[in-house]
């Protein structure tokens, strides 16, 4: 069979190469694409964007599976438009998208079927966010509404900075129309963690845990990024909390959905904070994890391809996932300045040298060819990614990797995974006498 994958970054690489290991395909294209994405698929230069170029590719090509990557393209239903051209396409329609693309309706949702979530108001009005703000206090969570290129959030630890946000995104307006509603949030104490989940719209497959680090510097310091590296498994969702994460939060979401007229399919993220009292959802994204999806797909022992395929079909029920005994780790490499303004066209080596590691596969995520050269193009350049036999030799050979790659201006995490070692270490003490 024939696959279209959309998107450029490290998360599509991660996808582009789990499909190619599938028996069941014959020929991966990408829409645009990277150069690491190059070596499995043929990259087709096509904007995310443009949904009415790749519906025609799609049908040129008779390609019989595309998986959208962003959620750009879901929000604005290229799902919808490729059913309608009877194409076969993994992801969730406009209509389910919502969940990702309006916190406004992601909130209203929790509400009415009782998912376990912080507390909310929303606003239209500017000045009755900010009473709202300086009647409850800080820390609070100002969020914009709609899709914001995850820069819609501020965890405000003072009520200065939150109404400076509330007049930012109502005011001067600078998410644009993302701003025009918000939602201002309970703030959640505890540790994060990530659950994806396949859905068909009626069952849900959910996928092993896995843990973002947001925050630019070691010891989760400095500004938000998109991401700075994962791991998976993440030991602090047990196996009680897997339990009650399914069943409180995933299934009641997919029912909800479907009861909302949306039935959800494709793959479901949801963004969970372990508090003292138990998970709660800090968001809701309509696709995989980026960089969560590049230490998730490494450890899937089972072919992707089928349960992509049965999340269209309505058919999750008939599989099962199997995963490989291994912990996995990713550490992103970031251009100098980033996540502010940085440089491009900077000449990356080592990933071969890198790579002879067969457990270590870097990600393309911010790159491009110059001639026979690879360079950086983006702010998130690489996901230096291994698997090892438990998550601290997965960390030694992720980070052993890294010191062979090289960009000038380069700066990464040193402490990926740090976290997951801390709750290993506790257990490990509650076990000996
Ligand atoms: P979101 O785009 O909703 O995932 O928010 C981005 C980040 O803001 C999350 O990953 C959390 O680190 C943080 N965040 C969002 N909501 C809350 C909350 N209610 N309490 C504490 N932190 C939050
Ligand atoms: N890792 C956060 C996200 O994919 O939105």
């Amino acid at each position: 069979m024939k696959v279209l994958v959309v998107g450029s970054g490290g998360r599509e690489h991660a996808l582009v190469w789990k499909i190619a290991q599938s028996p069941l395909v014959d020929k991966i294209y990408c829409a645009p694409g990277n150069p690491g994405i190059a070596r499995h698929a043929e990259c087709v230069d096509i904007a995310v964007a443009d949904l009415d170029k790749l519906t025609s590719f799609a049908q040129e090509e008779a390609i019989d599976l595309t998986v959208v990557g962003p959620e750009d393209p879901l929000s604005r239903g290229i799902v919808d438009q490729f059913n309608a051209a009877g194409l076969k396409v993994f992801g969730p329609t406009a209509a389910a998208a919502e969940l990702e693309a309006s916190k406004v309706f992601a909130k209203r949702f929790m509400a009415k079927y009782q998912l376990p979530t912080a507390t909310y108001a929303e606003f239209s009005d500017a000045s009755a966010a900010e009473s709202y703000v300086r009647e409850h206090g800080a820390p609070i969570v100002i969020k914009a509404d709609g899709l914001a290129a995850g820069k819609g959030v501020t965890v405000a630890h003072d009520v200065d900075t939150a109404v400076r946000s509330i007049r930012a995104a109502m005011v001067e307006k600078v998410f644009g129309v993302a701003g025009t509603r918000i939602v201002v949030e309970e703030f959640l104490e505890g540790e994060e963690a990530s659950v994806l989940a396949f859905a068909d719209g009626k069952t849900i497959l959910p996928m092993e845990v896995s843990q973002d680090h947001k925050p630019v510097n070691d010891g989760d310091l400095g500004p938000n990024t998109g991401g700075m590296g994962a791991y998976s498994p993440a030991p602090v969702v047990t196996k009680p909390l897997f339990d009650e994460v399914v069943n409180t939060v995933l299934r009641p979401c997919v029912d909800g959905m479907a009861r909302e007229g949306r039935p959800y399919t494709g793959c479901l993220y949801a963004g969970l904070m372990i508090t003292e009292k138990g998970p709660r959802v800090v968001e809701f994204n309509c696709r995989f994890g980026d960089p969560e999806t590049q230490v998730v797909l490494p450890r899937m022992k089972s072919d992707l391809v089928p349960f992509l395929i049965a999340c269209c079909d309505g058919a999750l029920d008939r599989l099962k996932l199997e995963w490989l005994p291994a912990a996995c780790v990713s550490v992103v490499i970031a251009s100098g300045g980033y996540p502010g303004n940085y440089p491009k066209g900077k000449v990356i080596t080592g990933i071969e040298s890198a790579q002879r590691d067969g457990d270590v596969v870097v990600f393309h995520a911010g790159t491009r060819r110059q001639g026979e050269a690879l360079v950086t193009n983006g702010g998130r350049v690489l996901n230096v990614t291994a698997r090892g036999s438990d998550i601290p030799a997965a960390i030694q050979r992720a980070y052993a990797a890294v010191s062979k790659i090289h960009f000038e201006g380069n700066h990464y995490r040193t402490d990926i995974g740090r976290r997951a070692l801390t709750h290993l270490e506790r257990r490990c003490a509650a076990k000996t006498p």
